[in-house]
């Protein structure tokens, strides 16, 4: 089937909704959304979004604790933008139907998390991802000009490529013409035309075997970009959250937010003594790389799988007031955290690289945009601060929609586009194959490319990761296509560019931390 759109959207968290939103005044919209419309790390949010809303804060002060999270690797205009951006963007939210908890004096209640010098969090309970995707999604779906296709995989996007010109990495008249998306219900794969496309389908979490993301998160995006030779960036830095409950087996692993910490919970080692002092002086309250890194040794020191947030100073009060999902969680499992320390483990949680994108979400490749966690826009540097993702989603996508609107208003669709090749297929009766690769690339990538690494771990990661590539190229090109193996290829592009980006970084900075070179003493 063909399809033809003025805007394509791949995503339906908060990026590709708030997009969808601001451009369906201005032609008709396509969502895909790989599941369900809030099937999405959107969704898992719990702390909430950092906006400056009153004194004594102000944007100097995020822009400072932005810059100071992300060790000054990133681009100090685009901290600027979205900061300054902050507080119009979150009464958008609101104006939209999202509901974040409120002070008895009718202020925005803001919570405090780790490299925040204020408290500047905006947040509804602990759960304030669903809230913004329930106000996004009903938004949406009363839309007339807004379709949403549900449970349909995007492929690969069109380009010339699929004219069968050749495209080199290095060209720079790359177009987008739309993208090929899989209904994996009937196998039939749509071609779809599109004046301009976003890109806005998250994280990749899944490259690793522990993570809070859910199972939609395996960097499809940034590996359908990649392949067709657009420019990326900053993949070497992935967020590894300190506080995930431990309960092996469990995925994705239920998040323990930083806003408890930010309450007063503090981390304390196997034994019941508090550590963190030993590694910065703001505690439990440091920034994620340096807690996660922390949490790290004192496991290695013990030799312990987990080590422990002790919530009991906070008021029982507090806790049901703005705690509630961990609360109901940790009891679920046996743990009543108003009486007990909750077993904690760092997991993979969020990547700060990825699609580079300039101040209005244009990627390398024309008519292409890219906002929310698959963008790499320059705000995080080398480590992100807490609560500064949602936030990121909402500015780009806005400044992208400024741009697409514009685009879309003097572009024609493609012609002669050919529909996906399916020819010499059959169908893969060996899923096995595909799920151990997927388990083995996973061990390789927490085992030789989490949060401490070094050069002889990375080198390790290559060459086992060539293995699977190899094997996974092959079992591709027989195939007939579906979800698993397209995951599993970007999942392996993906862990390609972590690596290859993490050896050629030549020292410890953020979240990338090598043990073949220390950090510098500052
Ligand atoms: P997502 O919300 O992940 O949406 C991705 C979309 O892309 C989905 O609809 C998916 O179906 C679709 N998709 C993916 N691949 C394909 C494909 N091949 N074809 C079709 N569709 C596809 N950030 C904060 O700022 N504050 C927080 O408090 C916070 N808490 C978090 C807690 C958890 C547990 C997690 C996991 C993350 C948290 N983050 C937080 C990070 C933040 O939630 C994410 O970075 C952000 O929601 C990403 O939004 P997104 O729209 O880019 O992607
Ligand atoms: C959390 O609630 O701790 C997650 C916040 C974030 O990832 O920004």
């Amino acid at each position: 089937m063909r399809r033809e759109v003025d805007f394509l959207v791949i995503g339906s968290g908060i990026a590709g909704l708030s997009y969808a939103l601001k451009v369906a005044d201005h032609g008709k919209v396509l969502i895909v959304s790989k599941t369900f419309v809030n099937e999405t790390s959107t969704w898992y949010a719990q702390g909430g979004i950092a906006a400056v809303m009153y004194n004594p804060d102000s944007y100097e002060k995020h822009i400072q604790d932005t810059l100071n999270a992300g060790n000054h690797l990133n681009d100090e205009e685009i901290v600027r933008i979205t900061i300054t951006e902050s507080t119009e963007r979150v009464k958008e939210l609101i104006g939209w139907g999202t509901h974040f908890d409120m002070e008895s004096s009718g202020r925005y209640a803001l919570a405090r998390e780790g490299g925040h010098s204020e408290y500047r969090v905006l947040h509804h309970q602990d759960k304030t991802g669903a809230e913004i995707q329930r106000a996004l999604t009903e938004k949406v779906q009363s839309h007339p000009n807004i379709e949403i296709l549900e449970n349909h995989f995007t492929i690969d996007i069109i380009t010339q490529h699929h004219l069968g010109r050749i495209v080199r990495r290095t060209h720079s008249d790359i177009q987008c013409f739309g993208a090929y998306v899989l209904d994996p219900a009937t196998g039939i794969i749509d071609t779809v035309l599109a004046k301009t496309t976003q890109i806005a389908t998250g994280g990749a979490g899944n490259v690793y075997q522990t993570t809070t993301n859910p199972t939609i998160s395996t960097g499809d995006g940034i590996a359908m970009f990649y392949r067709a030779k657009g420019v990326v960036d900053n993949m070497e830095f992935i967020q590894f959250h300190p506080t995930s409950l431990y309960n092996p087996h469990e995925k994705p692993s239920f998040l323990i937010t930083e806003a408890l910490r930010g309450a007063g919970a503090i981390l304390k080692d196997i034994k019941g003594n508090e550590f963190m002092h030993k590694y910065d002086e703001r505690g439990s309250l440091a920034p994620r790389d340096i807690v996660a890194r922390a949490i790290d040794s004192e496991m290695k020191l013990s030799g312990s799988d987990h080590v422990y947030l002790d919530a009991r100073l906070i008021s029982e009060r507090e806790i049901m007031n703005h705690f509630p999902s961990i609360y109901a969680k940790c009891l679920s499992v046996g743990i009543n955290i108003l009486k007990e320390m909750i077993p904690v483990v760092p997991a993979a949680h969020y990547i700060c690289g990825g699609i580079k994108t300039d101040e209005f979400g244009q990627t390398s490749i024309k008519n292409l945009y890219a906002s929310g966690e698959v963008a790499s826009t320059g705000l995080h540097g080398a480590n992100r601060l807490a609560s500064n993702s949602l936030l990121e989603s909402v500015v780009f996508s806005h400044r992208a929609s400024l741009h697409a609107i514009e685009a879309a208003a003097v572009t024609k669709l493609q012609q002669g586009i050919p529909n996906w090749n399916a020819e010499g297929t059959v169908l893969n009766e060996e899923m096995v194959l595909i799920t151990q690769s997927r388990k083995e690339l996973q061990a390789i990538m927490s085992n030789y490319v989490g949060i401490v690494r070094s050069n002889l771990r990375l080198k390790r990661a290559f060459d086992r990761l060539y293995t699977i590539y190899n094997e996974t190229e092959e079992l591709y090109d027989k195939s007939v296509i579906s979800p698993e193996i397209c995951e599993l290829r970007n999942m392996i592009s993906v862990a390609y560019l972590i690596i290859k980006f993490a050896s050629q970084r030549k020292e410890s900075i953020g979240l990338h931390y090598s043990i073949d070179y220390p950090p510098k003493q500052s």
